[in-house]
């Protein structure tokens, strides 16, 4: 006899056979629909973004406008003016499918990286390209390997595919490639190096990059996720084994350094054949016309671009010298925002947000003494300061 709807599950309570339909038993699927879907969502925790300035607008009866937010590593400058100008011609054409394909901006990402067309794929978000390498290459049982305090999203998507993350210890917040290497197993599918890594900001070098590549088996999946690559100066080439047929992905994203966190835009580089593999896992039209549009233009706005760069390491050398004056450890940066201890990382959030200040703490890592906040404006900066100092000395003992 063949039962239907039973799926073998840690949490189901006993099933209740129903009735008998021409030799089959229906079982009673009422009890609760996590008995049919995949038991491994229940581990699975959301992901908790920063919060929107909405909400504490709503919470605290402020004006949006007297928020700041520093939680997120977005641009306080805002979108490029010509991403602003291209995305309201776009507007236009909203009633149209966007272009699934995304030629012209694939075309545009593939030219400054010197590859091909066929070496992008855009996400709703590198963040969704992420999750298409999950559906491509991770079974539930298979293994994903990351810095133990490596950007969480890998995590949470490795969960999702019923897969186990490996977190490899990070000595000085720093990933170790050599550890993450040995860590390799029969079942490692993919691994992630996210440099500079969220939300230490830490980076690893070329050399450690070479040295690990040497290592890392050729049918192991290796993610370099550069979200902040274009915040640092010389940073290490990962495009190389992507020339090479390495069976590499380098994210990249509009979010940070193009300030269209909003839009929801970002890519992968990859050899032609591992692109065609993603590109079977994604939606027809997962990046929108707007976002297309908007990403084409800032990504040719090399002004707007410089001038975020060099706020960022104007404001980050400014912050980093603030905390060392208070005595507050923190991890030196390459990207838009800083990793400090504060003693109470929670109590620091909580008061600053009472203030109009959205920080981000750092409980979600492992690291209730910590905060990371976003570079922002210099007036922003400041501003947040004055409240840090304000706070620590109201809890001397805090650190
Ligand atoms: C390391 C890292 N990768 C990826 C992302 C996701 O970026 P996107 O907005 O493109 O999904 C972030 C965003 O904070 C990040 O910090």
């Amino acid at each position: 006899m063949r039962v239907l709807c039973s799926r073998k599950n840690a949490w189901a309570p006993p099933h209740e056979p129903l009735a008998f339909e021409s030799g089959l038993v229906r079982v009673k699927a009422s009890m609760s629909i996590w008995n049919t879907a995949h038991p491994w969502l229940r581990d699975l925790v959301s992901y908790e973004p920063g919060k929107p300035i909405e909400d504490v607008a709503r919470e605290l009866g402020l004006e949006p406008q007297q928020i700041i937010k520093l939680a997120s590593n977005e641009n306080p400058l805002g979108p490029s003016p010509k991403a602003l100008s291209a995305m309201r011609e776009a507007l236009e054409r909203a009633h149209f499918y966007p272009d699934g394909g995304g030629y012209y901006l694939r075309e545009a990402i593939a030219a400054r990286a010197g590859l091909k067309r066929e070496n992008v794929i855009l996400g709703c978000g590198s963040n969704e390209i992420i999750e298409f390498i999950g559906h491509a290459f991770l079974n539930p049982g298979d293994e994903i390997i990351t810095a133990r305090h490596a950007f969480v999203v890998y995590k949470l998507m490795a969960t999702l595919f019923g897969a186990r993350t490996v977190e490899v210890a990070d000595p000085g917040y720093t990933h170790d490639l050599e550890a993450m290497a040995a860590a390799v197993g029969p079942r490692t599918r993919e691994i992630f190096v996210a440099n500079p890594n969220n939300p230490t900001g830490t980076m690893v070098t070329q050399a450690e990059i070479d040295r690990f590549m040497e290592r890392v088996p050729r049918d192991v999946v290796v993610v370099f996720d550069e979200a902040y690559h274009e915040f640092v100066d010389n940073p290490p080439d990962t495009l190389k084994y992507v020339r090479e047929g390495r069976n590499v992905v380098v994210l990249r994203t509009f979010s940070k350094i193009q300030g269209l966190a909003n839009l929801r835009i970002g890519y992968g580089l990859a050899s032609a054949e591992l692109i065609s593999v993603l590109q079977k896992t994604r939606q027809p039209f997962n990046a929108n016309g707007i976002a297309q549009a908007g990403a084409l233009a800032g990504l040719l706005d090399q002004e707007h671009q410089d001038r975020t760069r060099e706020l960022t390491h104007e404001g980050r050398g400014w912050l980093q010298e603030q905390f060392a004056a208070l005595g507050l450890e923190y991890v030196p940066s390459w990207a838009n925002f800083v990793l400090v201890r504060v003693g109470d990382g929670k109590a620091l959030f909580s008061a600053l947000m009472r203030r109009g200040i959205i920080v981000r703490d750092m409980n979600a890592y492992g690291l209730p003494e910590w905060i990371r906040v976003s570079v922002g404006t210099m007036d922003q900066n400041r501003r947040f300061v004055e409240e840090l100092k304000a706070f620590l000395s109201a809890v001397p003992a805090g650190v």
